[in-house]
């Protein structure tokens, strides 16, 4: 990595690859474990399945899902981790050693080192707002989607949540704020069907002692976890992406 870092994905690596050397890649399975379990809940997965985590991190959540879709009377199902981190890369296939249905691949949500027509269900936690070009990684994800894949995207920063808005300034990375609606808006242009929105509380316990640098106060990280998550929902028409190179007159 270059001294002076020039893209976009080049900052973002830069930045969660510091996250990864301060030990930030597992503990983001304490903040995100209860909104992404209700989420994995909907995913409805089944044995056999192929299923992509974009922005992985430390891989706890990729791992969460290959339990889910292994062996099974309907065949044998894949996880495909990706992040544009190449520490967190390294921290979660150190993390995975026992499992024999999952890969992590280091790349960009802006350019998604797959192939077309592939994933049955797609899940990205807490990723989608750090995307430079939002509308390209769309246009990815439909790409590498299935015909008929399901799609969930769960974001805790954004508009509808105004006690999230507060980290805007402390991250170091520029990040999108969009509300519910704009996402819905995004989804459809991106010709994706089915859309909808839910918002999900986090209904883990936070003790009275518990030290916050996230939120000003107790009181606003509790309101932030009463409002919850916003979780994107949608799928892929029945259409298969041509492979690159192939015109569609
Ligand atoms: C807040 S962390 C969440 C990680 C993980 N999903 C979790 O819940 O623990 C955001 C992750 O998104 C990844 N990320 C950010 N921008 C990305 C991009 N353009 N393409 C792929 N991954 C990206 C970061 O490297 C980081 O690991």
């Amino acid at each position: 990595m270059s001294e002076k870092p020039q893209t976009p994905d080049e900052k973002l690596q830069r930045e969660f690859n510091r996250w990864a050397e301060a030990g930030e890649g597992p503990k983001m399975e304490n903040h995100h474990l209860d909104i992404t379990e209700k989420t994995i809940r909907r995913m409805n997965l089944r044995p056999g399945e192929r299923v992509l985590d974009l922005g992985c991190g430390s891989g706890w959540a990729s791992r969460l899902l290959a339990r889910l879709v292994a062996d099974g009377p309907e065949g044998f199902g894949q996880v495909i981790g990706v992040d544009v981190s190449d520490e967190m890369i390294r921290l979660a296939r150190a993390s995975s050693k026992d499992f024999e249905n999952v890969m992590y691949v280091w790349g960009s949500a802006t350019g998604i080192p797959w192939e077309e027509n592939f994933f049955d269900k797609v899940l990205s936690v807490e990723s989608f707002y750090y995307y430079p070009d939002q509308e390209r990684a769309l246009a990815e994800l439909f790409r590498v989607m299935a015909p008929k894949g399901h799609l969930f995207i769960l974001i805790n920063l954004y508009k509808d949540n105004p006690y999230s808005l507060q980290w805007v300034d402390k991250l170091k990375v520029p990040v999108h704020v969009r509300s519910a609606a704009e996402y819905v808006d995004l989804l459809k242009k991106h010709a994706f069907e089915d859309v909808e929105y839910l918002q999900i509380p986090d209904e883990t316990p936070t003790p009275d002692n518990y030290v916050t640098k996230s939120f000003r106060s107790l009181e606003d990280l509790k309101a932030f976890k009463r409002v919850g998550g916003l979780l994107l929902m949608a799928t892929k028409p029945d259409f298969r992406t041509p492979a690159p190179g192939y015109v569609v007159y």
